[in-house]
């Protein structure tokens, strides 16, 4: 909004930052677990048609919005209608809280890279996660040893954040994107050479026909891509805004779906593998040491070190490293959707919004730093990503679908480039994804329902009360703020 808007230094930074978004935390520890319990090889038929009808729509909505307004993502909702911009800060606000426990799991991470040199969880990883890092079996008390990793990792995204554009976001991920992808391929290439490997493949390669008619597995492959693909969050759209006038969105758009989906779909093979060592050596069954999460990086992965040889030694922190990037670089696009928000209503540097914000976030994210963090974890992502996300993505296909017109949208998107997109794409947009996206918003809104007890309900019921006083605040606050500017936009 103040003079000429920061531009990438080039198209491949640009791909760089979005790839590093992209992969995260949802990609090495979320997807091998779906896609074990959701069939296997079968999964892949509703996470490419979750990729045809959702993901691939998804980003070229975003990025050609980014493209033409140039705007943050509050003031993008406020080109198309004034009053929207309440709705557009509750996806700042969503990103924020997502930041706050996202960055305790890389937090967690960081300690055990640190670990992972000496092998120092000793031999029953389970309890030493819960008892010595969480501390999650004893009464509400502060665990300091993940305060510090967490202080660490936002001193980190603060560091990059607060630098201009291309010398802090651009830079980090020129670097660290390659990086992580070597490191995978690397680690990805020895789990095959291990004896057991096999066995992992096998499971990864086996088809189940009959999971494909259950529901559920449609439902894990759509929230999978949304998450997966930072969609809805305003990522694309912030990073696309930073793009020069004459880009090629739709060849931009499938590079990062193909990195994105390709890491995590080759990753997982390196996973599986290495459970398969597991599973030669001890004779646990596969079922048992394929977990979610936490389970998978902080207690199956540390017991396979444990009977793993010299090997384990190199394998421990590289496997440890490769998670600290994904985490760093999707952290930093975050933050990035919210201090432009912040930068661009309250006229604040970017140097002061990210610092403004890495101070309260940090202070928020304590909470997850006590005996409570992996259990609030658990019960404020499940809400966030079922329920507050996915209602952010119905609105956001409203928004640009109905009341703004998806045909100058299209236009952009087919300006430079061969493949043109065709009316497919806004049939998605207003009518496949919202519709898909609707059943899967009152699936999971029925499932907390009738299936959380009384005090996590209270949490979640909290957590929207803070979203929606915390957006009306901040819109009658940057109002009150910055009135003429309000004025010169319509
Ligand atoms: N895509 C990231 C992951 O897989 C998470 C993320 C979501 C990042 C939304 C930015 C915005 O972990």
């Amino acid at each position: 909004m103040m003079g000429e808007r920061t531009t990438w230094n080039n198209n491949y930074t640009f791909l760089m930052a979005m790839i590093g978004s992209a992969v995260g935390l949802g990609n090495i520890w979320r997807f091998p677990y779906l896609y074990y319990t959701n069939g296997h090889g079968t999964f892949l038929i509703p996470y490419i048609i979750a990729v045809l009808i959702v993901g691939l729509p998804f980003i070229l909505l975003e990025s050609s919005v980014g493209l033409k307004f140039k705007e943050s993502i509050i003031n993008s909702y406020q080109k198309v209608n004034n009053k929207l911009q309440i709705v557009a800060w509750i996806i700042p606000l969503t990103m924020f809280l997502i930041i706050t426990y996202y960055i305790c799991i890389v937090g967690w991470d960081l300690i055990y890279f640190f670990l992972s040199f000496t092998k120092a969880w000793g031999p029953d990883p389970n309890t030493f996660f819960t008892v010595s890092i969480a501390q999650s079996n004893t009464a509400f008390h502060f665990v300091p040893l993940v305060g510090i990793a967490i202080l660490v990792i936002w001193a980190l995204i603060w560091f990059v954040c607060r630098k201009d554009l291309n010398d802090g976001i651009g830079k980090a991920s020129n670097i660290l994107v390659p990086l992580m992808f070597v490191i995978m391929i690397g680690i990805v290439i020895y789990s095959l050479t291990i004896p057991g490997a096999s066995i992992g493949l096998q499971e990864y390669f086996a088809i189940d026909w009959n999971a494909i008619w259950d529901f559920n597995i449609w439902l894990a492959a759509f929230g999978q891509i949304i998450f997966s693909l930072s969609l809805g969050m305003g990522v694309i759209l912030t990073y696309s805004s930073y793009l020069p006038d004459k880009t090629n969105i739709t060849k931009n758009t499938v590079i990062t779906i193909f990195a994105n989906c390709g890491f995590e779909l080759v990753n997982a093979i390196g996973i599986f593998s290495i459970l398969g060592f597991m599973v030669l050596s001890s004779g646990i069954p596969f079922d048992q040491l394929i977990v979610e999460g936490t389970g998978l990086a902080f207690i199956a992965f540390p017991q396979v070190f444990n009977v793993m040889g010299t090997g384990s030694h190199i394998l421990g922190p590289i496997f440890f490293l490769c998670i600290l990037i994904a985490g760093l670089t999707s952290l930093i696009s975050m933050l990035e959707v919210v201090s432009t928000s912040i930068g661009s209503k309250f006229e604040f540097s970017r140097k002061k919004a990210t610092t403004v914000l890495c101070l309260i976030g940090f202070f928020i994210s304590m909470i997850y730093a006590t005996s409570l963090g992996s259990y609030l974890i658990g019960i404020v992502d499940s809400m966030l990503n079922n329920v507050v996300l996915i209602f952010i993505i119905i609105i956001e296909a409203i928004v640009f679908g109905y009341i703004y017109s998806l045909d100058s949208l299209l236009e952009v998107l087919n300006e430079n480039t061969l493949f043109k997109v065709g009316s497919w794409w806004k049939y998605c947009v207003k009518y496949i994804t919202p519709i898909i996206l609707i059943i899967l918003w009152i699936g999971g809104i029925g499932a907390f329902i009738f299936t959380s007890p009384v005090s996590e309900l209270i949490i979640r019921g909290i957590i929207i009360l803070v979203l929606v006083v915390s957006a009306i605040v901040l819109y009658l606050a940057s109002k009150k703020y910055n009135k003429s500017e309000v004025n010169s936009l319509n």
